[in-house]
């Protein structure tokens, strides 16, 4: 299976990024982010105290969650727009602290890669934890003042607090791997940052070939 894996912290452009590489190589595209927001939408909904794991579990262990074509679905119902809510961006970095969670969505995760096959998988930990093997990892990265400009989100969760909680929780905490390709994105478009990721695809791709 082969997986390009984006990772970075929030407002460096990852989302659109990856979805842009997909349409562009063909391949599958999982938004990681969105399985932690739908999980967090279900939390939410039974009134679950998000710092408290164990509730957080017994609250989403029933959930049935689907991402098809950027459509997120929980138990049958659309909440692709409502899972961009602040509340729930908010949610979403709370419950990914705690580690039953993240090892069930970590599972979720590559087994929807197994089902789909090739793929563009995006989000923090994935090249560390999700797809440490993946064929390329990209690790995008921005000046703070450029990402909360870019996150429409800012007001309600700052981007600070949010790469606090991401970078310092325990459990798979946002990591730069060392084969990973450094991407700063301060000043480059997105047509830019593709074309650097698409070179490197490439690259990556015909080194395979030549092994063998
Ligand atoms: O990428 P995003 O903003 O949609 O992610 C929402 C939250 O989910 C984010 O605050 C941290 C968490 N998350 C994570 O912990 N690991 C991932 N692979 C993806 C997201």
């Amino acid at each position: 299976m082969e997986v390009l894996a984006i990772d970075g912290l929030a407002g460096t452009g990852k989302s659109t990024l990856a979805r842009m590489l997909a349409k562009r190589l063909v391949l599958n595209y999982l938004d990681t982010g969105a399985t932690f927001r739908m999980t967090a939408w279900a939390a939410l909904k039974a009134n679950a105290n998000l710092d408290d794991e164990a509730e957080v579990v017994r609250a989403t262990e029933g959930a049935a969650i689907s991402f098809e074509n950027g459509t997120c679905i929980v138990d049958g119902v659309d909440v692709s727009s409502k899972v961009r809510s602040d509340d729930v961006s908010a949610a979403a970095s709370k419950i990914a602290v705690h580690p039953q969670i993240r090892q069930k969505l970590l599972k979720w995760q590559r087994s929807w890669v197994d089902k789909h096959g090739d793929s563009v998988v995006e989000g923090r930990d994935t090249t560390s934890v999700v797809f440490p093997d993946a064929s390329l990892k990209v690790f995008l990265e921005a000046d703070a003042g450029v990402r909360a400009a870019r996150r429409s989100e800012a007001a309600a969760d700052s981007t600070a607090a949010r790469d606090q909680r991401d970078t310092g929780r325990a459990t798979a905490p946002l990591v730069k791997v060392p084969d990973a390709l450094v991407i700063d994105t301060t000043r480059l478009s997105l047509q830019e940052v593709e074309t650097l990721v698409v070179k490197a695809w490439k690259r990556q791709k015909s080194r395979q070939r030549e092994i063998g």
